[in-house]
């Protein structure tokens, strides 16, 4: 196993995840929310969040995954899609990071034209830095440099996901 430095403790996301949920239940008083999960990294985030939310909190799952052929790369495709309607709900989708903002775009792009009453964008961290598409999250956890970071649901080739705080990997 590689060394793994601990950026953000989880005593600190804990205290970030109270916040946010406080906030979310401002946003949405009286109303049932539906949390679209980004697999698979999002897993975490979404559970521990949703625990903290006193609103009825419906679940879905949606993966995408980026290819490459010989004409173009960074393409994103779907490798799973949701299993129920989203029309007329309202939609926090729940990612784990913003880096270059491709995933985000594409993905709301296309929750979009299901018709959902809202949609907003939540993510656990954000790196500006790396930004190729500018797209904002509606609710931020924590802003980070440009490191490559791992656990709390955020893997290196699959690895490390089950790390209860996000740690970095010096490259
Ligand atoms: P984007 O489409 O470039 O914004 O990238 C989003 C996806 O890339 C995230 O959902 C992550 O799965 C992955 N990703 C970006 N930065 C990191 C990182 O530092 N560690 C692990 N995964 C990352
Ligand atoms: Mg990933």
């Amino acid at each position: 196993m590689r060394e793994i430095k601990v950026l953000i403790p989880e005593e600190k996301i804990n205290q970030r995840l109270d916040e946010l949920a406080k906030q979310i239940m401002e946003d949405y008083k009286g109303k049932d929310i539906m949390f679209l999960c980004i697999l698979k990294g999002s897993i975490f985030f979404t559970v521990e969040l949703a625990k903290r939310i006193k609103n009825n909190v419906l679940f879905e799952f949606i993966e995408v995954s980026s290819y490459e052929n010989n004409l173009r790369t960074d393409n994103l495709k779907l490798s799973k899609d949701i299993s129920q309607p989203i029309e007329g709900r309202d939609v926090i989708i729940i990612e784990d990071i913003i880096d270059s903002g491709k995933t985000i775009s594409y993905l709301r792009d296309y929750l979009k034209n299901k018709n959902p009453n809202t949609i907003k964008v939540c993510s656990l961290l954000d790196k500006p830095s790396r930004r190729i598409v500018q797209i904002e999250a509606d609710y931020v956890g924590f802003t980070i440099e440009n490191k490559f970071v791992v656990g709390y649901g955020l893997d290196d080739n699959q690895n490390y996901r089950n790390l209860n705080y996000v740690g970095y990997i010096e490259i």
